[in-house]
């Protein structure tokens, strides 16, 4: 039986599920270590210019084609260019990718507010407690099958009564606790002769010293690879999303909402992680941390902070256990809505079978760092495991390739005027009208071509 399309039943539900989306371990750990590493306020006034150009024209065309064509990814692309058809199968294929490895880290963050829970946060922060876990052979499955079920059971529940209802719940939860930790953060006092207020300005003063244009060339890189991974573009998910918005809802004023949203929550991680890092572990071992800030830098911090770590690290945790599941849960989305749409399955089979697939790829993933451990060396340079060679192939390739690939569809082939139509369909206004032509046509296939040349490993 073929089900009526849902639609979500007000646009503040469509707003806080797209930045549940869009919100997530990007937001949270790599934004806050690229601005730390990039000469602080030269890297969120590079970003924020990002946003407002190019990520506002990527999720604008991807939430008018959904809307546009009523479908999901795999399917929206050849509604409107039949030719294009195998946009869509790219544009499902990368949430299935993505989907799996996901929820091993939503296990490996599981893990983390348990232990800050229970009062183990001290172990959590001793050397050699990350390794030591994610190379034990069960827990980390364990962990993933219960957030990957989790995840299931919100997307089984539909667009209304799981996606929608869970964000409308989850999201404002979530901001009251970045503010809160940032909050606490500011106020940490001073050790070792370093006081927050340091470490603020750290985070926001532009520091040009010793820049050249090459480096400022890579803070505009490193600007655009966090933003387009951050809004959650080119996975199927605003496609997806964006087919279940209602026609009489202004899409231009919900997608400016998402990317304030978006930025806020990663702007004030970094005010929440920055200053704490800075106080306890030194600028040098905040420049250092790099990825790794998460799970071994951030344990230490609340390890240091006494009595008092255990609470913060838990509520850090269990803060960023819900923007990782809102996250999941628009991947799992993505495809699910694809393969009731291409293949008229029912929801509930089409989410059995995708949980189980992502299931039983995460227990590969996690078994790259035991049974199956070996490791590759990317074409970036970076050494690798199973979870690292499935992120570098959907973000670093795949991605940029669909992107490219939509910006000339619209660009080029069905032309802007068809997103224009569709986004003032009701008389409203297209704001940045003229910029957006010429970002789809011209800039941003330009600029994700140079970030496909960096992900490679051309500017090495
Ligand atoms: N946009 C999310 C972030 O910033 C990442 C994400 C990845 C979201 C995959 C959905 C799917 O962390």
């Amino acid at each position: 039986m073929k089900e009526k399309r849902n639609s979500f039943s007000s646009s503040l539900g469509f707003v806080l599920a797209a930045a549940g989306s869009a919100v997530g371990l990007g937001n949270i750990w790599r934004f806050p270590y690229l601005a730390a590493k990039d000469g602080g306020g030269l890297f969120l006034l590079v970003y924020i210019i990002l946003a407002l150009t190019f990520g506002f024209t990527m999720i604008v065309s991807e939430v008018a084609i959904g809307r546009k064509t009523k479908q999901s990814a795999l399917t929206a692309y050849g509604r409107l260019h039949r030719p294009s058809r195998w946009l869509g199968g790219l544009a499902s294929l990368i949430p299935f990718l993505i989907l799996p490895y996901y929820c091993v880290i939503g296990g490996w963050v599981l893990k983390y507010a348990i232990a800050f829970l229970t009062g183990s946060g001290t172990a959590a922060a001793g050397a050699g407690y990350f390794t030591g876990f994610i190379t034990s052979t069960t827990e980390p499955v364990v962990l993933d099958l219960v957030f990957l079920a989790a995840t299931a059971f919100i997307i089984f529940r539909g667009v209304n009564k799981g996606i929608e209802a869970i964000s409308k719940v989850l999201m404002p939860v979530l901001l009251l606790f970045v503010i809160g930790i940032a909050v606490f953060s500011l106020t940490i006092r001073a050790h070792e002769g370093r006081s927050a207020l340091q470490g603020l300005k750290v985070y926001l003063v532009p520091n040009l010293t010793g820049m050249h244009l090459k480096d400022v060339m890579s803070v505009v890189i490193d600007a655009m690879g966090q933003l387009f991974y951050s809004i959650s573009v080119a996975m199927g998910i605003m496609v997806t999303y964006g087919s279940y918005f209602r026609d009489d809802h202004n899409l231009m004023k919900s997608v400016n909402q998402i990317e304030f949203f978006d930025t806020l929550v990663a702007f004030l991680a970094g005010v929440m992680i920055i200053p704490a890092v800075f106080v306890f572990l030194g600028e040098e071992g905040m420049r250092s941390s790099g990825p790794g800030l998460m799970f071994e830098a951030l344990p230490r911090v609340f390890a240091e902070m006494g009595s008092i770590g255990n609470a913060v690290g838990c509520m850090f945790f269990v803060m960023v256990l819900l923007a990782a599941l809102t996250s999941a849960m628009s991947l799992m989305e993505a495809v699910v809505a694809s393969l009731i749409d291409a293949f008229g399955w029912t929801r509930s089979r089409a989410t059995v079978f995708e949980a189980a697939v992502a299931a039983a790829m995460g227990a590969v993933i996690c078994f790259g760092y035991n049974f199956l451990y070996f490791e590759a060396v990317l074409p970036n340079g970076s050494k690798a495991q199973i979870l690292d060679i499935l992120d570098y192939l959907s973000n670093n390739i795949l991605m940029p390739l669909l992107a490219i690939g939509t910006c000339i569809l619209i660009g080029w082939i069905i032309k802007p005027k068809t997103v224009i139509d569709e986004v003032t369909k009701n008389g409203e206004r297209f704001g940045r009208r003229g910029l957006y032509v010429v970002m789809i046509r011209f800039i941003a296939p330009v600029l994700l071509f140079v970030l496909l040349l960096g992900s490679v490993g051309v500017f090495k």
